[in-house]
C-alpha cells in the first residue's frame, strides 16, 4: 500500500455532496465576486475564530500583505519575522517595501524565539509577524507584551494553524490581525486559492475592506491605494461548506499525530505540544540526523515525505540583498538539515500510519543509523534557551 504525503481527491470524495451543492448553487446564482456567499463565510469564520471581523482575500500571501498595508508598512520600516517559514510570508513583507528582520526560532516548537525579540527592535520596527508553523502557535502572551512595551503591532501568520488555540484563544485573535491561507491542503482549504484576515478593530476592518477592492470606499471613490485581492463566491461557498467539519478534521490530525508519536518517540525527535497549546498538526515534522537517507528509504517503500523547508528565507537567493550570512540564525540553520515531514492528512488510515512507523523502525535496524537516546523520547534541547522541553 502506498502512502502519499496528502490526498486532496480523498478529501473531495469525503465532502463531495456538500461541495458539489455549494458550487452548483453559486454557478446558478449569477453572483461571482463580492456577493452573499463571501459575506456569509466571513461571518461564519469570524464566529469560528471568536474574532469580530473577517475579510476574505485572494491568498494567504495577500492576507499578510493586506494586514501590513493596513499598518501602513512601507519602505524604511522593519518587520520582525522568522526565516523558518514558507517564503510567501517574507514575499508579503517585501511587497510593502518594508525590510524583513529575522529572528531565530525555538528548537522545541520551531516558532519565533520570543526571548530574542527585544534585541532586534529598532525605532523603525513597525510590525512583528510570528508564524504559527506546522500547527503550533508561537508564545503570543510574551510577544504581545514586548509589542505593547514598544508600541508595535502584531500580525499572526495563521496559514498553517486554522483552529489551533493558546490558553483557549484561537490563533489569529490575539494579535492585531491574523492572516489565513486557504490553499487546498491547509486545515481549512479552498479548491483553488484563497485567504482571509481577521481583526477585532472596526477601523482596521474598514481599511481592509477598501484595501482588497482597489482602495474604494464606494464604487469609483478610491480613498486609499489598494489592490484587487478578493475571495470569490465559489471559494467562499466551498469554505462555508467545510467549516463545520474543521474541528473534527483537526481531531483526526491530532489522533494521527498521537499514533505517530507513540510509535516513533524512541527513535526520532517527535513534535512537541507545549502545555496550554492545542497543536492542529498541519504538518507532522520529525528530526533525524539521517534525513536524506530516511526520506529515500521510505520513498522506496512507497511512503512520500517532504521537507518544510529546506532553505530558510535569510539564505534564499532572492533575499541575499539583506546581507545575512550562514550562521546568522543558528537554530533555524541547524534544524533545516534534520527536519522531515511525514504523511499527514485526515483521511489517512491507521494502517497507513502504522506502515510509516514500521518503515522508520526498519530503517533504524540498519546498524549505520544510531538512535540518539538523548534526542529521542520527544526530548528536544532548546538551543541557546538553556532549557530542555519534553
Ligand atoms: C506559513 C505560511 N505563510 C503564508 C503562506 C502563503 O499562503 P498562500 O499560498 O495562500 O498565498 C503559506 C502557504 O503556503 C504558509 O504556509
Amino acid at each position: 500500500m502506498k502512502v502519499p504525503f496528502g490526498n486532496m481527491k480523498l478529501h473531495y470524495e469525503q465532502f463531495k455532496t456538500v461541495l458539489d451543492e455549494a458550487v452548483a448553487r453559486v454557478m446558478a446564482s449569477g453572483y461571482y465576486i463580492l456577493g452573499p456567499e463571501l459575506e456569509k463565510f466571513e461571518k461564519e469564520f469570524a464566529t469560528f475564530l471568536g474574532a469580530k471581523y473577517v475579510v476574505g482575500c485572494a491568498s494567504g500571501t495577500e492576507a499578510i500583505y493586506l494586514a501590513l498595508a493596513a499598518a501602513d508598512c512601507g519602505p524604511g520600516d522593519e518587520v520582525l519575522v522568522v526565516a523558518h517559514t514558507a517564503v510567501p510570508t517574507i514575499s508579503a513583507i517585501s511587497m510593502t517595501g518594508a525590510t524583513p528582520v529575522f529572528v531565530d526560532i525555538k528548537a522545541s516548537t520551531y516558532v519565533m524565539r520570543e526571548s530574542e525579540l527585544e534585541s532586534k527592535i529598532t525605532p523603525r520596527t513597525k510590525v512583528i509577524v510570528p508564524v504559527h508553523i506546522y500547527g503550533h502557535m508561537a508564545e503570543m502572551e510574551v510577544i504581545m507584551k514586548v509589542a505593547a512595551r514598544h508600541n508595535i503591532k502584531v500580525l499572526e501568520d495563521c496559514a498553517q494553524c486554522t483552529g489551533a488555540t493558546y490558553r483557549g484563544a484561537t490563533a489569529g485573535t490575539i494579535g492585531d490581525w491574523g492572516a489565513f491561507s486557504f490553499y487546498p491542503s491547509k486545515n481549512l482549504g479552498a479548491f483553488g486559492d484563497g485567504g482571509a484576515v481577521c481583526t477585532n478593530s472596526e477601523a482596521e476592518y474598514k481599511k481592509l475592506i477598501m484595501l482588497r477592492n482597489y482602495g474604494q470606499s464606494k464604487r469609483y471613490y478610491h480613498d486609499i491605494v489598494g489592490i484587487n485581492s478578493r475571495l470569490d463566491e465559489i471559494q467562499s461557498a466551498i469554505l462555508s461548506a467545510q467549516l463545520p467539519y474543521v474541528h473534527e478534521l483537526n481531531e483526526r490530525r491530532r489522533a494521527i499525530a498521537a499514533r505517530y508519536t507513540a510509535g516513533l518517540k524512541d527513535l526520532v525527535v517527535t513534535p512537541v505540544e507545549l502545555p496550554g497549546f492545542k497543536h492542529v498538526y498541519h504538518l507532522y515534522v520529525i528530526q533525524t540526523p539521517y534525513r536524506e537517507e530516511l526520506q529515500q528509504y521510505l520513498l522506496e517503500r512507497g511512503i512520500q515525505c517532504l521537507i518544510h523547508y529546506p532553505i530558510p528565507a535569510h539564505l534564499q537567493q532572492a533575499y541575499s540583498f539583506l546581507g545575512y550570512k550562514a550562521g546568522a540564525l543558528p537554530t533555524t540553520e541547524h534544524i533545516v538539515k534534520r527536519i522531515l515531514s511525514l504523511p499527514m492528512f485526515p483521511q489517512m488510515t491507521d494502517a497507513q500510519v502504522d506502515q510509516v512507523i514500521e518503515g522508520i523502525a526498519d530503517f533504524y535496524k540498519d546498524s549505520r543509523y544510531v538512535v540518539d537516546n538523548a534526542e529521542a523520547g520527544s526530548v528536544v534541547k532548546a538551543y541557546g534557551e538553556g532549557q530542555v522541553v519534553s
